[in-house]
């Protein structure tokens, strides 16, 4: 999430209700939402990374985070529920674009009256747009399927450039970031 939401300004207008964080890898975002007094459901497929989250959990006491392994495409968010739905760098790694699109269809039916739902996709220039197992989108491509789904358009950008990746090597990235309002 780096400093992006903070920067928009969204935790000066929402400070309760469910979030939803799809994709939240170890949970560092799942537990600074938590600390603000948001309710987070935080989703990740990799076990490993929710035990992790599981222990922040009990170690730090913490009692508003409900972590589920689960796959983004299967998870079956409730309609209405959530002020902000957050999947950072999480979509690109669903193998089919038809899923992803499906994806953020039902996340905007998730989304509170005045909700958020921020979501960043990879474009075609991204270094690792060759592997079948993920799904790349121009920003053109994106905004498309946002029409029609009842948001607002709230903030957009499209990043490029050299970066390192979670494992360390440095790649090129290309991210377009989607911020919407309900
Ligand atoms: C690049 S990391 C991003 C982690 C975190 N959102 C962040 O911004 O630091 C991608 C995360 O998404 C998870 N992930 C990838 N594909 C997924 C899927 N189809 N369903 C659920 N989680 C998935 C990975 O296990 C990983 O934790």
């Amino acid at each position: 999430m780096d400093k992006f939401l903070k920067n928009r300004g969204i935790f000066d207008t929402l400070s309760s209700g469910h979030v939803l964080e799809l994709g939240c890898g170890k949970g560092a975002d799942a537990v600074d939402l938590a600390g603000r007094g948001f309710i987070v459901d935080a989703i990740d497929k990799d076990p490993s990374n929710i035990s992790f989250l599981e222990s922040t959990i009990r170690e730090k006491g913490i009692k508003n985070i409900h972590p589920v392994t689960d796959l983004i495409e299967d998870f079956k968010p409730a309609e209405s529920k959530y002020s902000l739905i957050i999947a950072n760098n999480s979509l690109p790694f669903i193998s089919s674009k038809e899923k992803v699109v499906k994806v953020i269809t039902d996340l905007s039916k998730s989304l509170a009256e005045g909700g958020f739902l921020y979501f960043t996709l990879f474009g075609p220039d991204d270094e690792w747009s060759k592997n079948a197992d993920m799904s790349f989108f121009t920003q053109e491509e994106g905004l498309k399927l946002l029409d029609g789904l009842g948001l607002k358009r709230y903030f957009i950008s499209t990043e490029e450039g050299y970066g390192k990746t979670i494992k360390g090597p440095i790649k090129f990235w290309q991210i377009h970031k989607f911020l919407y309002r309900k």
